[in-house]
């Protein structure tokens, strides 16, 4: 399959520049930029990224390019574009005047294809601290902008290219078409990497990698996991052995509800009803962490005995996705770390299984989007991300039955108000976009938000119910909007429905009297409360 290579120099947007790419339909790798792969003919074209560095600093990432400059088609961006020049004779100097933000394109060379279709004037983003001040020999400057003379140029009589502004980020409003002429006009690539196409050679990848072979995976219910045991399925059958966890602190029917919908779809799944284990191994634990070690380990022991039941597996299926396999460049640091993901909480040792992933090239919209094309139904693709500890960290303190039973009511009030509650109806002013795939428009309140859920506070206080005092507890909302879950901010919900939300709980979950939204922003404050 061909593809493109994005050598990583550390900058934050490294992702973005492989994400755009595969928008395009080119499948790409991104590697930290001192572990060049193998250049095989698979490759047909290579970015060089941007970096917190500059290329004058003596700890910047230094590479020399020899090996794929002239060689293979190549584009620098912003530090990319900078170490060009650097490398090969230019000269780069910090900039007299700031170039962070937005600028103006102006096109000087009309003939060149890395600018083809991308009109005069067009808005781009700068981030830069440094600047190039004269060009290496045998290059010239296809666009500037009013303060940066060399903001694009290329070399002459070589498909090599640089950029001093990002044209990965939104900002940059024709910067997916310069991607799309550098990959697709000047790397010759073809838009074929779609969600049908990566349907198709994983499948008949996973059954040359597995054969006959048997498969554990366990499913908890979210995106990543579910698409994993859908393609699993479609490449082995009934080979594949799905288990299921329900560790008692589910949402109300959700085991019943999600264990339906596996079997709907085929798999072959069975549900492990470990709830009585997990709720009495948190008896009387109310320290947060505690009740998370609790959780975990419970759950790695009921996984790993159901996995033992399963005689002559030999593989493990994972829902790792991309985002958890890039190796961070740790540019300056000299050393490269891998996040590892274990979504299953931890391995059956003793069954010496290997690990199959078959989501690790996979960014999370593209999980989606493979889902769909698998005929996953949306109400599982676009699901909230929910916690492993489920409710465990939802009811603040010691959790117990009573308690359980008021959440998982008035959650399940708080949940199924957000599913019915629709937007972007005609005349809105503003299109609320999917907060997990901002580029589909919202239905509902909840593909606004990008996760919600309501929290059980260990405090009781007075009401009034007719003529009756009462003396119950409180119901705390969150919903936030967010990317990917390291920052986040409370979502607006509008009064209207917050009244009928506060209403219909108070009404209807006996034990509340008094209903809170939390307006903290992550940070300082978490999404889960514990
Ligand atoms: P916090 O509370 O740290 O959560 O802002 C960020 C995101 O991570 C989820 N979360 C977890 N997911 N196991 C999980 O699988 C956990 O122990 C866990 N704790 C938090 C949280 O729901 C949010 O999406």
């Amino acid at each position: 399959m061909e593809k493109i290579i994005i050598l990583d120099f550390g900058s934050q947007v490294t992702q973005l520049i492989g994400r755009r790419i595969r928008e395009i339909g080119v499948y790409c790798e991104i590697h930290p930029f001192n572990k060049i792969p193998v250049l095989d003919e698979s490759v047909k074209g290579v970015v060089l990224s941007g970096s917190p560095f500059s290329v004058r600093d003596p700890q910047a990432p230094q590479l020399n390019l020899d090996c794929i400059k002239g060689k293979l088609p190549l584009l620098g961006i912003c530090y990319g574009s900078q170490l060009l020049a650097n490398n090969y004779g230019g000269c780069v100097e910090r900039s007299a005047s700031r170039e962070y933000g937005r600028a103006m394109l102006n096109i000087t060379d009309k003939d060149c294809l890395l600018l083809n279709d991308v009109p005069d004037c067009s808005q781009i983003w700068m981030s830069h601290g440094d600047t190039i001040t004269s060009l290496p020999a045998g290059s010239h400057i296809i666009a500037s902008t009013p303060d940066v003379a060399a903001a694009a140029y290329r070399f002459d009589k070589e498909e090599t290219y640089a950029v001093q502004f990002h044209p990965e980020v939104y900002h940059t409003v024709h910067g997916a078409k310069i991607l799309e002429n550098f990959v697709c006009r000047i790397c010759g690539c073809s838009p074929t990497w779609t969600a049908e196409s990566f349907v198709e050679s994983s499948v008949a990848a996973l059954r040359e990698q597995i054969g006959d072979d048997k498969v554990i995976l366990g499913l908890s219910g979210g995106v990543d996991s579910t698409v994993a045991a859908v393609l699993l399925n479609k490449a082995i059958g009934s080979n594949l052995h799905c288990i299921f966890v329900d560790n008692g602190l589910l949402r109300l029917n959700e085991a019943r509800d999600v264990m339906e919908s596996y079997r709907d779809m085929g798999l072959n799944v069975v549900c492990a009803d470990a709830s009585e284990t997990f709720l009495s191994v948190l008896e009387g634990v109310t320290d947060p962490e505690q009740k998370r070690k609790a959780i975990g380990k419970t759950f790695v022991d009921v996984f790993n005995a159901e996995a033992m039941k399963i005689e002559g597996a030999k593989w493990l299926a994972q829902g790792t996705i991309y985002p958890d396999v890039i190796e961070s460049a740790a540019v300056g640091a000299g050393s490269s770390k891998i996040k590892s993901h274990h979504n299953v909480g931890g391995l059956p040792k003793k069954m010496h299984l290997k690990i199959v992933e078959p989501l690790r090239s996979l960014f999370k919209d593209e999980v989606r989007r493979v889902g769909r094309s698998l005929g996953i139904k949306q109400e599982l693709i676009g699901r909230h991300p929910f916690p492993g500890p489920s409710l465990g960290i939802r009811i603040i303190g010691e959790i117990t039955r009573e308690k359980l039973e008021i959440l998982r009511g008035a959650d399940a009030i708080y949940t199924n108000a957000l599913r019915e509650w629709k937007v972007n109806a005609e005349g809105s002013r503003d299109t609320l976009m999917c907060a997990a795939e901002p580029s589909r428009p919202a239905s509902t309140l909840y593909d606004a938000i990008w996760q919600a859920g309501a929290i059980l506070l260990p405090i009781r206080t007075v009401g009034v119910m007719g003529d009756e005092r009462t003396y119950d507890y409180t119901i705390a909302l969150r919903a936030v909007t967010s990317t990917d879950g390291m920052t986040a901010d409370w979502y607006p919900l509008p009064y209207e429905f917050m009244a009928k939300v506060s209403n219909d709980i108070i009404n209807k979950v006996r034990g509340v009297n008094r209903v809170c939204y939390d307006i903290s922003s992550k940070p300082p404050a978490t999404i889960e409360w514990e």
